[in-house]
């Protein structure tokens, strides 16, 4: 199936800004520091028994959500095009991007095949029900269409600040030391995508100013979850995953309101307005259930 290529519009920073921040990003993960699924040496310890029935279910949810890659990763180059469909200029910056993106790419998918490993390594799944189970929600599309660039951003910086908050909680109630190493190198992962993110939004706010206070207004407005709309009971899941450790994105909106703030000196009315927005779109903050 041919995908349409709908290049996202808008101010867009330049490719030199692009470089900057994708430097800052490569210079936090040097070779020494990163992982993959061949680094953790003690899968035959991992031991699903020592999970509750809600830390099984959460783990299996986070797999699900993270075995998409290839449908977040596809977004990029609808989005982001690195071909003869845009302009040079624009070529240039998804150029400098595309550097990031694939980096970013290989750690997430790095995030998908460990989960899978410790679902079977510990005796929650069994290989082949486990691959037909992703591929039954992989495969379906997954699509985040905004218009402005820096509402992918933005999106992007909720996103990964919530898995991040998730992956911390949940490694603080599990009692399998596999996976307690497990979620702690995933929310450190997940901490570095947030800070690119908020990086690229604080100078999207700093050069553009008001001109991206509707677009960033309009993601939390209608803000979901990836895979929210597309995965067979994805509320009840959620909810019943909460029970286990908070899950709740509102939580990251906290982070965008301050990535926000600290790019301008004088906010102006409108800036105001929408950062209002945003703090009301939380949730009334409950003590996790534990
Ligand atoms: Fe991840
Ligand atoms: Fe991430």
């Amino acid at each position: 199936m041919t995908r349409e290529i709908r290049p996202a519009g808008g101010p867009m920073l330049a490719p030199h800004e692009v470089e900057e921040n994708v430097a800052t990003f490569m210079r936090a993960t040097p070779v020494g520091r990163r992982w993959d699924v061949e680094s953790i040496e003690n899968w035959e310890l991992a031991d699903a028994g020592r999970l509750t029935e809600g830390q099984r279910s959460a783990v299996r949810f986070v797999t699900l959500i993270e075995d998409h890659l290839p449908g977040y990763f596809a977004q990029y180059h609808e989005h982001f095009p690195v071909t003869d469909d845009v302009e040079p200029q624009t070529y240039m910056h998804n150029r400098e991007l595309y550097h990031f993106t694939v980096r970013w790419a290989a750690e997430e998918d790095t995030h998908a095949r460990a989960l899978a490993r410790y679902q079977t390594a510990s005796g929650l799944a069994e290989p082949e029900p486990l691959r037909a189970e992703l591929a039954q929600e992989g495969s379906k599309r997954f699509s985040v269409p905004y218009e402005h660039a820096v509402q992918y951003f933005a999106y992007t910086l909720v996103q990964e600040k919530a898995t991040q908050i998730y992956y911390q909680q949940l490694r603080d109630v599990v009692s399998d030391p596999v996976l307690k190493d497990l979620l702690g190198r995933l929310s450190r992962d997940e901490a570095r995508h947030f800070a690119f993110m908020a990086d690229t939004v604080e100078l999207y706010v700093r050069r553009f100013g008001d001109r991206t206070v509707e677009p960033i207004r309009e993601v939390i407005a209608d803000f979901r979850m990836p895979l929210a709309d597309t995965m067979r009971g994805y509320w009840r899941w959620a909810l019943r995953i909460a029970d286990t450790a908070r899950y709740d994105h509102t939580d990251a909106y906290e982070h965008l309101v301050r990535v926000v703030s600290r790019a301008v000196e004088t906010r102006s009315d409108k800036m105001e307005e929408m950062l209002r927005f945003v703090t009301s779109c939380r949730t009334v903050a409950q003590p996790a259930a534990r």
